[in-house]
């Protein structure tokens, strides 16, 4: 069954079309993929399923709710839970009240929040770091940081968006370990990534985007050898006809 559906998405921004008729569809405990070039839209196409951006036309349906006009609060409390492609912890505050803030989501009560928020950073493994300053996290530990904060909110899906940019190949694979015991939890995931090893390996079915566009969606065997993907990626002349 479907968790999310979204369809015929359009985003604009003034003359430039972000996002173009993006229909889409997530099933539950399903982890999928999109993939696609710097600016083919993927994030701007997170942020309407989110709520930070209102799409332009089309509509959102998650867990059996039109979210398409809901703010970001609202879809969160529903279940729906987000990373940042650019991280923005609150710099001066420790892990554990970052991730606490993500908590309250969930729960007006300060100790359900913390108590929650402690069991998250346990299940993260950065427990030993809960009392750090997040201005001093390496960049590992910071990408946990931001999915420990979205994780806290107890979501039905997440959606991540290049958690594992930047990271050392050992990084990485600590990092699919992690997105994999999240799912093995029940948790639905679309994960944005540029690394096409890393999302094929750990996506059952993969989106692929090109100028806002969905040009190809099926297992990841099949938006691999996809000629319209292979032209987006490498150019007109390594595709074989
Ligand atoms: N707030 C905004 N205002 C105007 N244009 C925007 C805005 N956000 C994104 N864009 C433009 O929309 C297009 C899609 O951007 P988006 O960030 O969604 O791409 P992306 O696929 O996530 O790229 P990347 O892989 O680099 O993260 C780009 O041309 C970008 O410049
Ligand atoms: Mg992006």
């Amino acid at each position: 069954m479907a968790i999310l559906k979204t369809e015929k998405i359009i985003k604009k921004f003034g003359g430039l079309v972000a996002v173009k008729n993006m229909d889409f569809e997530v099933n539950e405990k399903e982890i999928v993929g999109i993939i696609g070039a710097n600016g083919a839209g993927k994030t701007t196409f997170f942020n309407c399923i989110s709520g930070n951006l209102e799409p332009t036309s089309g509509r959102i349906i998650f867990d059996g709710h039109n979210i398409t006009k809901y703010k970001p609060y609202q879809i969160a409390k529903l279940g729906l839970a987000r990373t940042f492609q650019v991280v923005k912890p609150f710099a001066n505050k420790t892990v554990l009240y970052n991730v606490t803030v993500g908590a309250f989501v969930k729960t007006q009560h300060k100790k359900d929040a913390i108590e929650k928020a402690e069991e998250t950073i346990n299940f993260l493994n950065i427990y030993e770091k809960k009392n750090v300053l997040a201005k001093n996290l390496t960049l590992p530990e910071r990408k946990r940081l931001e999915l420990a904060r979205a994780l806290a909110t107890r979501p039905k899906l997440l959606l991540l968006d290049e958690v594992m940019a930047g990271l050392r190949p050992d990084e990485i694979k600590d990092m699919l370990k992690i997105i994999e015991k999240i799912n093995n939890h029940g948790v639905t995931i679309v994960i944005i990534e540029h690394i096409m090893q890393v999302i094929m390996s750990v996506s059952k079915r993969i989106y692929a985007m090109n100028f806002g566009e969905k040009i190809a969606c099926g297992t990841p065997e099949e938006v691999a050898k996809n000629k319209n993907v292979i032209k987006a990626y490498l150019g007109d002349e390594y595709v074989i006809s």
